[in-house]
């Protein structure tokens, strides 16, 4: 299917300069999110993946439904304060400061095959990080998979041991 056509590119937001690529367009789209959902549960499942780890916040809304459609288990990525359990943490760096993002310390077994997610690939930043968090508590990374890769950004050379799938390249 071609995806793009159902994004909406919004000129200077949030700041000027900046082309947004709105992805809730897409998400409006019932029978489309169905199949962007079950294009990534292939890609998924093709890397036998065993738990879905996902970032806040448009990560959840990729990686719960792919969770669900495969049957596995959603572990979500959280930023400091949120998450009620013993946590791992990870820092880095973004455009502007630090930023911080944790896990449940037992949320993932070692050597538990991980699918990781999100909405977008910008500059690899929040990705990154995850894939930290995920690997700091002994999981392999089956695979990432994101709706929209940016690729000017560069964000996939980040990326360059792991298995990629982008439904849209910009
Ligand atoms: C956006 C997007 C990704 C991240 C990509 O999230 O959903 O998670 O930025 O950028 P990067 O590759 O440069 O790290 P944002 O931080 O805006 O948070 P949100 O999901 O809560 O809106
Ligand atoms: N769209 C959505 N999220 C983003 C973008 C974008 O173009 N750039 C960085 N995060």
């Amino acid at each position: 299917m071609d995806y793009a056509k159902y994004i909406k590119s919004v000129m200077d937001f949030p700041t000027t300069g900046i082309n947004f690529r709105d992805i809730t367009s897409l998400l409006e789209e019932g029978a489309v999110y169905r199949s962007a959902i079950d294009d990534l549960a292939a890609f998924a499942k093709s890397k036998h993946a065993d738990v879905i780890v996902g970032p806040e916040a448009r990560g959840f809304v990729i990686g719960g439904p792919l969770a669900y459609s495969l049957g596995l288990g959603f572990v979500p990525v959280r930023k400091p304060g949120k998450l009620p359990r013993e946590v791992a943490t990870v820092s880095y760096e973004k455009e502007y400061g630090i930023d911080t993002l944790c896990i449940h310390k037992d949320s993932i077994k070692p050597g538990q095959r991980v699918l990781v997610t999100d909405d977008l690939l910008a500059t690899g930043g929040t990705i990154e990080a995850t894939i930290q968090l995920v690997e700091q508590l002994g999981g392999v990374i089956a695979g990432v998979a994101f709706l929209i890769e940016l690729t000017e950004l560069n964000g996939s050379r980040l990326l360059k041991d792991y298995d990629v799938l982008s439904l849209i390249h910009y």
